[in-house]
């Protein structure tokens, strides 16, 4: 029983998890930092439920989805994880992430069959959906933990959220937010502060992610009402500021990132996508 989430995450267990115990989990290459590996491992681990399943958007080859699959394995759990994205690459891509990695050189872009040979070892609780992850249709299946790692602009976020949310579950679902301090994608704190009466954030994860307690099942009807891409610029910059000053809890780190990011939205109006966004002096 989860009796109570936030005191699970209050003193980081995921933290004392050692590199050997993650070893297969790791063999897949991810963009995660260190301790979002950790994380990821230690949800699978410890939120699996009997009904309920895990959604990785945007899992690049599978890298996020080993290591939920690799928690959920290891500890004996049946649950599976729904792992979204286009499987596509580039070949700048495939020399910065896979080759590095040692995933020996192959033709075109498609990188399905690579990502489906990765997982194998996980493959009971592995389901691969390819495509646009905001054109996805979800089966209905309650949801234990979610990962966004595709919020690249306000329109795919409310569309995802739009397609997702629903089937959290009050008091259960644990949302990662995985760019939350992506300077570059400030509309993502202004998403969590427009939806702050639904969410409640457990915790900070090195690199750049926050976690959130879904504390009310987003309604279908309130998803269509408020969107990200419905809100004027004045509107963004004042939620932004008030995750700042809400998220400072977590600490300096945390506070300064969001200044970063505050600071490109205020002096970019009317930019949606996060590779136009001018940079800022000193911006991380
Ligand atoms: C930063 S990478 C994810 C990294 C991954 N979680 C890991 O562990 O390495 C973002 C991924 O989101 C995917 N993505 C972004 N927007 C998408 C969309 N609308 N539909 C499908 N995939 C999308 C990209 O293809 C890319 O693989």
């Amino acid at each position: 029983m989860l009796e109570d989430i936030a005191a699970l995450f209050k003193d980081r267990p995921w933290q004392s998890l050692e590199s050997a115990d993650l070893a297969r989990a790791k063999a897949v290459p991810s963009m995660l930092a260190w301790e979002e590996t950790q994380f990821y491992y230690w949800l699978g681990q410890t939120f699996s439920s009997v009904d309920g399943v895990f959604v990785d958007l945007g899992c690049f080859v599978g890298g996020s989805t080993a290591r939920f699959a690799g928690g959920i394995q290891d500890a004996g759990h049946a649950s599976v994880v729904h792992a979204f994205d286009r499987f596509t690459v580039n070949e700048k891509i495939k020399k910065a992430v896979l080759y590095e990695s040692g995933i020996a050189p192959f033709e075109g872009r498609d990188m399905l069959p690579l990502s489906k040979d990765l997982l194998a070892p996980f493959a009971d609780h592995v389901v691969h959906h390819q495509g646009d992850i905001t054109e996805a249709q979800w089966n209905g299946a309650p949801i234990d933990v979610l990962a966004h790692d595709a919020s690249k602009s306000r329109k795919s976020m409310d569309a995802q959220a739009e397609i997702f949310w629903p089937y959290f579950r009050t008091g259960r679902t644990i949302m990662v937010q995985q760019d939350y301090l992506h300077t570059v994608q400030p509309w993502i704190p202004v998403q969590m502060e427009l939806w702050a009466d639904h969410f409640e954030p457990l915790a900070f994860i090195r690199g750049s992610s926050l976690a959130f307690l879904c504390t009310k099942t987003p309604a279908a009807s309130v998803l269509e009402e408020r969107r990200v891409a419905n809100l004027d610029h004045a509107d963004q910059v004042s939620l932004i500021k008030k995750a700042r000053d809400r998220m400072a809890a977590f600490g300096k780190p945390v506070a300064k990132k969001l200044d970063i990011a505050t600071q490109l939205l205020e002096e970019n109006p009317g930019v949606e996508q996060p590779w136009k966004l001018k940079r800022a002096k000193n911006a991380a």
